[in-house]
């Protein structure tokens, strides 16, 4: 079964080739990202009327892109996979009329799918074959949008455990780098800086980390950053990289912390990670040494190339919704930027 995966819910135009084979195998045919980030770079964030026209001069010749990569004719696709939301409603059209159109003119099925599933189910692809998640199951979810805590009793059976009050992880480290003027995307340069800093240096707040519930806060801790270096940065020359690597594990510090206890609380049996903030090293490292120290609990971790937005995480999602024949009449597929998967 080959799944075409289209994404464009914020600034990439991604589109993925798989083909599933019996004996959970999946081949990777093709797995295109078409990124903008040098065009909302000097915005120093994304722009969406700017991001949909940009999806749209891009999606067609990425479709053609990938079925060239792939070495395969279009007729040889029999599902679509796009994201159809959350995310920026303009972003969200080109790919789900894209797939509507195509869907039409081959007379194949078509699902639209969560953006955040999407996500979750990053995790099962390993080495062409599909880890097996064993249920029940947890993942922390974080982007730039999204920080939750999702209890998963089945595939496509979706409980929320807890979530962000305010900020996102990948928002607060956007932020903060936007506050510090280290570059654009933030997540990756925070990251890359703080390699070289001490995190202990500075004894940044742990939001929540105490509360009895699993939700989060993060704008507290962009805040603490601010005060610190409007007190202190200017006239005592803090090195950069201290303070980054201290804001760093504050916020995986939390996230680890409420991930691990709702694992032991819910008595799962897997324990998965999913979002761009998911390529964090120090936050992979962490919560799978501390998950694995809990003993026979499965963690598994999505590639680092399918952490950020990326199209074959919306055609692994699209497999289980198309075992079931789970499909979406083309008629009623919409792009809906508010969808919330719970
Ligand atoms: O999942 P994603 O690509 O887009 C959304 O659905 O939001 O996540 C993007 C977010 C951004 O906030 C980005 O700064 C963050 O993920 N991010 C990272 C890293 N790579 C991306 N945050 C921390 N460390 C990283 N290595
Ligand atoms: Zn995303």
């Amino acid at each position: 079964m080959i799944i075409l995966g289209i994404e464009t819910s914020c600034d990439e135009t991604a589109i993925s080739l798989l083909d599933f084979q019996k004996g959970n195998l999946a081949k990777l045919l093709a797995n295109v990202v078409s990124s903008q980030i040098k065009i909302h770079k000097k915005y120093g964030g994304v722009v969406p009327e700017v991001a949909a026209r940009q999806h749209l001069v891009n999606i067609l010749p990425t479709i053609s892109f990938a079925l060239n990569k792939a070495r395969i004719k279009s007729k040889e696709i029999d599902i679509i996979a796009t994201a159809s939301g959350p995310g920026l409603i303009t972003s969200l059209m080109v790919g789900v009329e894209t797939a509507k159109v195509l869907a039409y003119a081959w007379q194949i099925p078509v699902i639209g799918l969560n953006h955040i599933e999407g996500h979750i189910y990053a995790n099962i692809l390993a080495n062409g074959k599909l880890a097996k998640i064993e249920f029940p199951a947890l993942c922390l979810v974080v982007s730039g949008g999204h920080t939750e805590l999702i209890y998963m009793q089945n595939h496509g059976d979706y409980r929320l455990v807890g979530r962000t009050r305010d900020d996102a992880a990948g928002e607060a480290f956007d932020k903060v780098a936007k506050l510090l003027k280290v570059g654009y995307p933030g997540g990756p340069m925070i990251e890359k800086l703080a390699k070289k800093g001490d995190s202990k240096a500075f004894d940044f707040p742990r939001p929540m980390l105490n509360y009895k519930n699993y939700d989060f806060s993060f704008s507290g801790l962009k805040t603490s950053v601010l005060y610190l270096v409007k007190k202190e940065f200017q006239y005592k020359k803090i090195p950069l990289t201290n303070l980054l690597a201290s804001f760093q594990q504050a916020v995986v510090d939390v996230l680890t912390e409420k991930t691990v206890r709702a694992a032991k609380e819910f008595k799962v049996k897997t324990v998965m990670l999913a979002g761009g903030v998911a390529a964090n090293q120090r936050l992979r490292q962490t919560l799978e040494a501390k998950i694995k120290k809990l003993g026979r609990i499965k963690f598994l971790k999505p590639n680092i190339q399918f952490c950020t937005d990326n199209a074959v995480m919306i055609a692994l999602a699209g497999y289980f919704h198309a075992l079931n024949k789970n499909f979406t009449p083309w008629q009623k597929l919409k792009a809906d930027p508010n969808w919330e998967l719970v």
